[in-house]
């Protein structure tokens, strides 16, 4: 696509930055790059030096497959061989979309993107910015695109998040605002005939089990950690000591922090916790009903009050239904240490 100034969601300035984007792209640097998802840290998976200087720069271990990025659905078989018809389905359905698919890598993808394994996480995205970068570094080029923050710390969801976390590290960053859907993509695997869900995320499991007439499960914790080997059970960490408490105990916990002299902030849906605390060391954001809202700020919020030098974060857990799934999940992670009753 050369012609990307008829793309009206693209502003003429966008579209010489993106040309720039591609040149560095091609030279072997990184560009970090706004998704539907979260920021991506982008390298072309076919410059070895190009994508070790993703795991350098984010510090991640090197056996952490990294997600393949690309631009068109008549691509994928350049990327994977042996694709299930579930693959397919979900592809077709749900393409470009918050969706990756691990599937047999080709012999095009590098092990070194895949951290050593056999298969390849695979998305396309649904951003007029990926799009157009992908589509100008031409049909042949696919981009390893990791979230674009250091490891283990919260997803950036929007370019100034992408600076605090990397500086000067990345050779460029292209500013898309803030993501659409600000929890990254849900990540399914398939095992005979059936299709997991590895990690939850921007698609709802109701919304695939639709597509794939219910089959599809939600892998057990042992299948995740063995598939996906990046998914460690600390991540998305703030520096703030954060705790989850149950919406009965949130505000006990809170006022005993008080008395212990702690500057705590009680991050608790908007209908919950009617406690009105007159104290001016708890101070009470509210987040959104809605779980697809509240996902779409989570990350933001959690970074927003790290900066605020809060002794403590208190979150109240969502409620234990399907469509919270990601949410929890992200929670969980961002301190696994800490789920109090
Ligand atoms: O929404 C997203 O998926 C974002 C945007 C930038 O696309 N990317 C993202 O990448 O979240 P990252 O690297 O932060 O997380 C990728 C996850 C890791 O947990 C990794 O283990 C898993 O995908 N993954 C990638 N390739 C895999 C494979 N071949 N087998 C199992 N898991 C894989
Ligand atoms: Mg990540």
């Amino acid at each position: 696509m050369n012609n990307i100034q008829n793309n009206t969601e693209i502003s003429l300035d966008m579209c010489n930055k993106i040309r720039a984007a591609t040149k560095l792209l091609r030279a072997g640097g990184t560009v970090a790059f706004p998704t539907e998802t979260v920021y991506g840290l982008g390298a072309d998976i076919s410059i070895p030096s190009a994508v070790r200087q993703i795991f350098e720069i984010k510090g991640r271990p090197v056996d952490h497959p990294l997600i393949v990025h690309f631009a068109d659905i008549s691509q994928l078989q350049c990327w994977a061989k042996e694709i299930p018809d579930l693959a397919w389905k979900l592809a077709e359905h749900f393409w470009p979309g918050p969706l990756t698919l691990i599937l047999q890598r080709s012999d095009r993808v590098p092990v070194t993107v895949t951290g050593g394994q056999n298969t390849v996480g695979l998305r396309i995205p649904d951003h007029p910015i990926a799009l157009a970068l992908l589509n100008i570094l031409g049909h042949d080029s696919a981009l390893a695109a990791p979230s674009a923050n250091r490891f283990g710390r919260i997803s950036p969801t929007t370019a100034n998040h992408v600076r605090e976390e990397l500086g000067d590290a990345v050779d460029m960053i292209l500013d898309g605002g803030a993501c659409k859907v600000g929890l990254e993509s849900t990540i399914v695997g398939f095992s005979g005939r059936t299709a997991m869900v590895l990690r939850p995320g921007g698609i709802p499991l109701a919304a695939l089990a639709e597509v794939l007439h219910g089959q599809i499960t939600l892998a057990d914790k042992r299948i995740f950690t063995e598939r996906a080997p990046g998914m460690l059970a600390a991540h998305y960490a703030p520096s703030t000591p954060l705790e989850i408490c149950s919406s009965e105990y949130i505000w006990q916990r809170a006022i005993e922090l008080e008395t212990q002299d702690q500057r705590t902030v009680v991050i608790a849906r908007a209908d919950s916790t009617p406690h009105q605390s007159t104290n001016k060391k708890i101070v009470k954001f509210s987040m959104p009903q809605d779980p697809a809202a509240y996902g779409n700020i989570l990350f933001a919020t959690l970074r927003r009050f790290d900066h605020q030098k809060f002794d403590r974060l208190l979150i109240e857990m969502p409620p234990d239904t399907p469509p919270w799934l990601a949410v929890i999940d992200r929670l969980k992670r961002a301190n696994c240490a800490t789920l109090h009753k």
